[in-house]
C-alpha cells in the first residue's frame, strides 16, 4: 500500500546517489542499498564482491565505507525532510543488511547536524595536494571534535611530536606494504591500472614526497613525473586521529559516519581533508599509532586536514548498479 511517507523511486535514486559519493578504501564502493519492503526506509548492505582483502581482512575499512555511505543517507534523509531512525545490525549472513533506517518519520529539525551538509555531499573530495600552513581555527577543531563524539568516536587532533611519530609510522608501513608483492598487485587492480598502464614504477603508487614526510598516496595511476615537487607540501601536517574505545563491527560502522560528518563539515568550512590509512592496515603499527595517554583505545582512521586545492571528483558506480529496486 502506497502512503504519503512511501519513499518514492525518486527519493530512493537521490538517497542512493548521495550513499553512493562516499569515501571508500580504495574507491571500492563496497555498498548496496535497498528499500525496506514496506517502502519506508533503506537497507545498507556490504557488497562481499568489492572487498578488499589483503589490505582489510577483517573487513575494518569496509565498514568504515559504509558507516560514510550511512551517514551521507542520513543527510540525504534530512534533506528529503525525514527523520532518519538508524539501526546498526551485527556481523551476520552475507544477505543480512549492517544497517538499516526508518525513514517513516517527518523531519524533527530542519538541520539535524547544525549546518547543511547536503550540498558538501557532492563537494567533498580527497585532497591530495599540498596545503597552505595555514592553521585549522581552534574553534572549527572544536566543531569538528563534537560532530566525531555525537557519533561516538573520539577525535583528536595531534601535537607536533605526536604528528611526527604518527608520520614516521605511516612512511614504514608504506614501505612494507609497497614491499608486499599480493597487496601491490591488489592496489593496481584497485586502481584499474590496466594493460595500457602496465610499467609504471611500483614507487608511482606509494610514497614520493619522502622528503615532505608526507607518504602520501597517489591513486592518481599517472606515471611519476606527474608527481608533486616535494617542497611544495606543509611544513607540519595537521592529523587528526578517529579513535574508539572497543574495535566491534559496530565501531567501524560508527566511526565511517564520524568520518564523514567531520569531512562534510570541513568541507562546509572549506577546509580539505585525506586519509592516511597505511599505518593502519598493518597490526603492529596500528597498535604503535595509539597515544598511550588516551588509554586502551583503537586508531580507526588518520585524517589530513588543511586549506588547499579541492581535489578532483573520483569515478562512481551508476546509481542503478547500487540500488536494488523492488518489483513494481
Ligand atoms: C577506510 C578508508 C581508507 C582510506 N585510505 C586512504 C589512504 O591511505 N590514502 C588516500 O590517499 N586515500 C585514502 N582513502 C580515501 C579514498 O581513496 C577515497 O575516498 C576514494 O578514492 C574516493 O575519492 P574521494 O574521497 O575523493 O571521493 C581512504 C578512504 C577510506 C574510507
Amino acid at each position: 500500500m502506497t502512503t504519503e511517507t512511501t519513499l518514492t523511486t525518486a527519493d530512493l535514486h537521490l538517497l542512493a546517489e548521495a550513499g553512493g559519493l562516499a569515501p571508500s578504501l580504495h574507491n571500492s564502493q563496497p555498498w548496496r542499498f535497498r528499500p525496506t519492503s514496506d517502502l519506508h526506509g533503506l537497507e545498507v548492505h556490504a557488497d562481499p564482491g568489492r572487498a578488499v582483502r589483503a589490505a582489510d581482512p577483517e573487513g575494518r575499512a569496509l565498514h568504515i565505507s559504509l558507516g560514510a555511505a550511512l551517514f551521507n543517507l542520513r543527510v540525504a534523509a534530512a534533506h528529503l525532510g525525514r527523520e532518519a531512525a538508524v539501526r546498526l545490525l551485527p556481523a551476520g549472513e552475507d544477505a543480512q543488511p549492517c544497517a538499516v533506517l526508518d525513514l517513516s518519520a517527518p523531519a524533527r529539525t530542519p538541520q539535524p547536524f547544525g549546518a547543511d551538509l547536503y550540498p558538501a555531499i557532492a563537494g567533498r573530495h580527497s585532497s591530495r595536494q599540498p596545503f597552505t600552513n595555514r592553521d585549522v581555527p581552534e574553534a572549527l577543531v572544536a566543531d569538528l571534535i563534537t560532530a566525531a563524539r555525537d557519533e561516538g568516536v573520539t577525535l583528536t587532533m595531534l601535537e607536533e611530536a605526536e604528528v611526527r611519530r604518527v608520520l614516521a609510522l605511516t612512511s614504514e608501513a608504506e614501505a612494507r606494504i609497497a614491499a608486499d608483492v599480493v597487496r601491490e598487485a591488489e592496489t593496481r587492480r584497485w586502481l584499474r591500472l590496466e594493460p595500457s598502464c602496465d610499467g609504471i614504477p611500483l614507487e608511482a603508487l606509494g610514497s614520493h614526497d619522502r622528503d615532505a614526510r608526507i607518504p602520501m598516496r597517489s591513486f592518481t595511476g599517472h606515471p611519476p613525473h606527474h608527481t608533486t615537487p616535494a617542497a611544495r607540501f606543509e611544513a607540519l601536517p595537521q592529523l587528526a586521529t578517529l579513535i574508539t574505545l572497543f574495535d566491534s563491527q559496530a565501531d567501524w560502522l560508527r566511526t565511517g559516519q564520524a568520518m564523514e560528518r567531520v569531512w562534510l563539515l570541513a568541507t562546509v568550512h572549506g577546509l580539505r581533508a585525506s586519509v592516511l590509512h597505511q599505518a593502519v592496515e598493518i597490526p603492529d603499527t596500528r597498535w604503535r599509532l595509539r597515544d598511550p595517554a588516551e588509554g586502551p583505545a583503537h586508531v580507526q582512521l588518520v585524517l589530513r586536514l588543511g586549506y588547499g586545492p579541492p581535489g578532483t571528483a573520483s569515478p562512481r558506480r551508476h546509481v542503478e548498479d547500487i540500488l536494488d529496486l523492488p518489483e513494481r
